[in-house]
C-alpha cells in the first residue's frame, strides 16, 4: 500500500528509541562483496527447482538496463514481453457464478464476491504437479479506492457500497494454464476461490478464545468474519499461502478519545473507510474487541476449497507486511515478519515442531506452537532476538500482560517494553536459506529524526528518510538462534540530490522506497518500489519516474532496472514458474491521485492502464513476464 504521508500510521510513542541510538550511521553503509556464491537457496522448494534451470551458468543479469519513465505503459527489457491478465472485476471462474466485468461499475456485492478483488498486491504460483505451465496464482487485494469502485464514489454512501468495498478485499485464488503461447485463467474452476472482508477465518494459536477476543458474534472468539488490509505473501514449504493483515486500525472508528492501547495501534476517532457507517462491527465503541481479531497473519491452503483459512495468533498481531518462511537445519519453521509502520518492528517466530512430510493437512497446526521473538539491532553490527513469552522481563500481568494471548494481542507494546528497533517501516523479507541471511526492505520514513520523533540509529540511519533501504542479516548458528550479525544491502536514494540523507549509495540504477523483495532460485535480488503519488516527478524523486523493479546481483552488488510502471501505480508482488520462464507481478493502483480515493467524475485522470479504454478506468492487475526466446527471467 502506498501511503498518503500525512496520514499514515505512526503511533509508536514508547521510551525505547535511545537505546539503539548511533554513534556512526554511515559505518554500516553497505560495502558489499563477500556473500560468496550465488546461493540457491531460494525459500520455497517449489522455487528451488530451477536452480538448475536453462540460463543459470550465463551471467547473472543478462538483460539491458531501461531508463525510468513517467508514461502512462509498462515496459520491459529487449527481449521481453509483458501482458496483463486477471484485472480487477474479472470473474475468478467459481462454477456457475460468474459475473463479467461491468464497465459501468454496476456489478453488485454479490457479483464483486465472485470476481477479483481491487488492488493486487502479494502474489504467490502453486505448480499443479509440479507444473511450470499449469498452476494456481493465490494473491491478495489490499484495499480499495472507493472513488473508482462505485460510479459515484462516495456522494452517497449505503450498506450495498459498504458490502462491495469488502467484496473488493481479501485474497484470490484463480487456476492458470499455459496454453497455445498464452496464459490464462482457466474458468469455471473446481479451485477458484475469493476471501472478503467478511469470509469466516478460523483462530487459532494462544490468542484463539481469548476474553480479548471475544464479541458478541463470536463469544468464543475462535471465528473472525474476513481478513483486511492483506499485503505481502509467502508460500510455506508445506504448501499453504500465508497473507499479512496489514494496516486494518483505518477501517475502525474509535470512541473521542482512544485509550492507550487502541491509540499505540493507530485507532483513530474516524477511519478511512466509513464501513462503522453501515457495519456496526467496525465501531469500536460498541464493539471494542472486533479491533484485537485483526492484525494476524492468516494461512490458507489453496488445493483445498473447502479449506477454512486461519489466523495464526503465535505469529503475534502486527501491522503484517507479509511472512516468510526459513527451515532450521532439525527441520523446524522459522517465520520472519515486518509491520509496515514508521517506527515499528521485525519479528521471527520458532515453531516448537518440526515440519512433517505430508503438506498442508500435516502441518495444520505447525504455526501454533513456538516462540515469537523481537529484533534488537545493535550500533556495532550485532543483534538480538528477544522473546515476547509472557512472565519473562516485564512481560508480566502487573505491566499489563495477564497471559500469553494477551503479550501476542500486545505484540507492539510488548516489544515496546523489551526494546525492540524502531524500523523504517520493514515491508517484504527475502530469505536466502542457504547462507542463513535474510534481507527486509525499510521502505522510508520521512518521519525519522523529525521534531519530537525518535532520531537515526544505525540500522535506521537517515532523519527525514524518504529513500529508504534493505538491511540484511545473517544469522549466528541456525535459523533458530538469538544472536546475529547485520549491515544494509543498499540505501535508496539518486546521487544527484543535493540532500546527503536523499543521494543512497545504490551501485546502479536509482530508486526509491523500496517495498516488494524476493529471491529467485538463481540468486537475483528482485525489489520493487512504492513510491506514493504525491512524490511522483517532483524534488528529489524528480529523476526517478514510475515505480519499478530492478533485479540486485548479491556478489556484486549491482542494481539493474528491469521493469518500470504505468503512471501512479505501485509494483508489488513477485513469483516465478519452477522453471523460472514465467514471471507474474501485480501493478496495483494506477493512477491512484495522492489523496488515495479517485474522482469519480473524471477515474482515468492520471492513468488508464491497462484497458486504454474509451471513457474507461484503470484496473489494478496481474502481469506475465516471459522472454521472446523462452529463456529464464533475468538470465
Ligand atoms: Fe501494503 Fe506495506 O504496503
Ligand atoms: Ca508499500
Ligand atoms: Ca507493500
Amino acid at each position: 500500500m502506498a501511503k498518503d504521508f500525512s496520514t499514515m500510521e505512526d503511533s509508536n510513542r514508547s521510551a525505547n528509541a535511545d537505546i539503539h541510538r548511533v554513534s556512526d550511521p554511515a559505518r554500516r553503509l553497505w560495502l558489499q562483496g563477500g556473500l560468496g556464491a550465488l546461493a540457491a537457496g531460494a525459500l520455497s522448494p517449489l522455487l528451488a527447482g530451477c536452480a538448475t534451470a536453462p540460463g543459470a551458468g550465463g551471467p547473472l543479469l543478462g538483460f539491458q538496463s531501461i531508463p525510468t519513465t513517467d508514461k502512462d505503459t509498462m515496459v520491459v527489457p529487449e527481449g521481453y514481453v509483458a501482458v496483463a491478465f486477471a484485472a480487477w472485476g474479472e470473474p475468478v471462474g467459481v462454477p456457475g457464478n460468474m459475473p463479467a466485468f461491468r464497465w459501468d461499475v454496476g456489478n453488485s456485492a454479490a457479483d464483486q464476491t465472485v470476481q477479483m478483488g481491487m488492488h493486487h498486491d502479494g502474489i504467490d504460483y502453486f505448480p499443479i504437479a509440479g507444473s511450470s505451465t499449469h498452476g494456481l496464482l493465490v494473491m491478495n487485494h489490499e484495499y480499495t479506492d472507493d472513488g473508482l469502485l462505485h460510479a459515484d464514489g462516495m456522494k452517497t454512501w449505503s450498506a450495498e457500497k459498504v458490502r462491495k468495498a469488502q467484496a473488493a478485499h481479501g485474497v484470490s485464488v484463480i487456476e492458470v494454464e499455459l496454453k497455445d503461447g498464452r496464459w490464462q485463467m482457466v474458468r469455471p474452476s473446481k479451485y477458484a476461490r475469493r476471501f472478503t472482508a467478511f469470509s469466516p477465518f478460523a483462530v487459532s494459536g494462544p490468542a484463539a478464545g481469548h476474553a480479548l477476543m471475544k464479541t458478541s458474534a463470536d463469544p468464543e472468539g475462535r471465528t473472525v468474519l474476513g481478513t483486511l488490509n492483506n499485503c505481502a505473501s509467502g508460500m510455506t514449504p508445506w504448501g499453504t499461502y500465508l497473507s499479512g493483515e496489514e494496516n486494518w486500525a483505518f477501517y475502525f472508528d474509535g470512541p473521542d478519545k482512544p485509550d492507550a492501547d487502541q491509540a499505540r495501534w493507530g485507532m483513530r476517532k474516524t477511519g478511512f473507510y466509513r464501513w462503522p457507517e453501515h457495519d456496526a462491527r467496525f465501531d469500536a465503541k460498541q464493539h471494542p474487541n472486533e479491533f484485537h481479531r485483526f492484525g494476524w497473519v492468516v494461512e490458507i491452503d489453496p488445493f483445498d476449497p473447502t479449506s477454512m483459512p486461519v489466523k495464526r495468533t503465535a505469529l503475534g498481531r502486527a501491522a503484517h507486511e507479509g511472512a516468510w518462511v526459513a527451515v532450521a537445519q532439525d527441520g523446524r519453521a522459522v517465520v520472519y515478519s515486518g509491520e509496515d509502520a514508521r517506527f515499528e518492528y521485525i519479528y521471527k517466530f520458532v515453531s516448537r515442531d518440526k515440519i512433517a512430510p505430508g503438506g498442508a493437512k500435516a502441518n495444520a497446526t505447525l504455526l501454533d506452537h513456538g516462540t515469537l521473538y523481537v529484533a534488537r539491532f545493535d550500533a556495532d553490527g550485532s543483534g538480538r532476538w528477544l522473546p515476547l513469552l509472557h512472565g519473562q522481563g516485564p512481560l508480566t500481568a502487573a505491566n499489563g500482560f495477564a497471559d500469553q494471548g494477551a503479550v501476542l494481542i500486545k505484540s507492539r507494546q510488548a516489544s515496546d517494553r523489551l526494546g525492540g528497533t524502531k524500523m523504517d517501516r520493514p515491508e517484504w523479507l527475502a530469505i536466502d536459506q542457504k547462507a542463513k541471511t535474510v534481507y527486509c526492505t525499510l521502505t522510508n520514513n520521512s518521519n525519522r529524526g523529525v521534531g519530537n520523533n525518535p532520531g537515526i540509529d544505525a540500522a535506521n540511519p537517515r532523519a527525514n528518510n524518504v529513500m529508504g533501504q534493505i538491511i540484511q542479516w545473517t544469522e549466528d548458528g541456525d535459523f533458530d538462534g538469538t544472536s546475529f550479525r547485520w549491515k544494509h544491502l543498499v540505501l535508496a536514494g539518486d546521487p544527484a540530490n543535493q540532500r546527503p540523507e536523499a543521494k543512497g549509495n545504490i551501485n546502479g540504477d536509482i530508486f526509491a522506497c523500496p517495498d516488494g523483495l524476493a529471491l529467485d532460485a538463481r540468486g537475483v535480488l528482485w525489489i520493487q518500489t512504492d513510491k506514493h503519488a504525491s512524490q511522483m516527478y517532483k524534488g528529489e524523486m524528480a529523476r526517478i519516474g514510475n515505480n519499478q523493479m530492478l533485479a540486485c546481483d548479491r556478489t556484486t552488488g549491482e542494481v539493474r532496472r528491469f521493469f518500470t510502471g504505468p503512471v501512479n501505480a505501485e509494483v508489488t508482488g513477485v513469483t516465478l514458474t519452477p522453471d523460472g520462464r514465467t514471471m507474474f507481478i501485480n501493478i496495483q493502483h494506477p493512477g491512484e491521485s495522492a489523496s488515495d480515493r479517485s474522482d469519480p467524475a473524471n477515474p482515468s485522470k492520471f492513468s488508464n492502464w491497462p484497458d486504454y479504454r474509451e471513457g474507461g478506468r484503470p484496473r489494478s492487475a496481474t502481469v506475465i513476464i516471459r522472454k521472446k526466446d523462452g529463456g529464464v527471467i533475468g538470465s
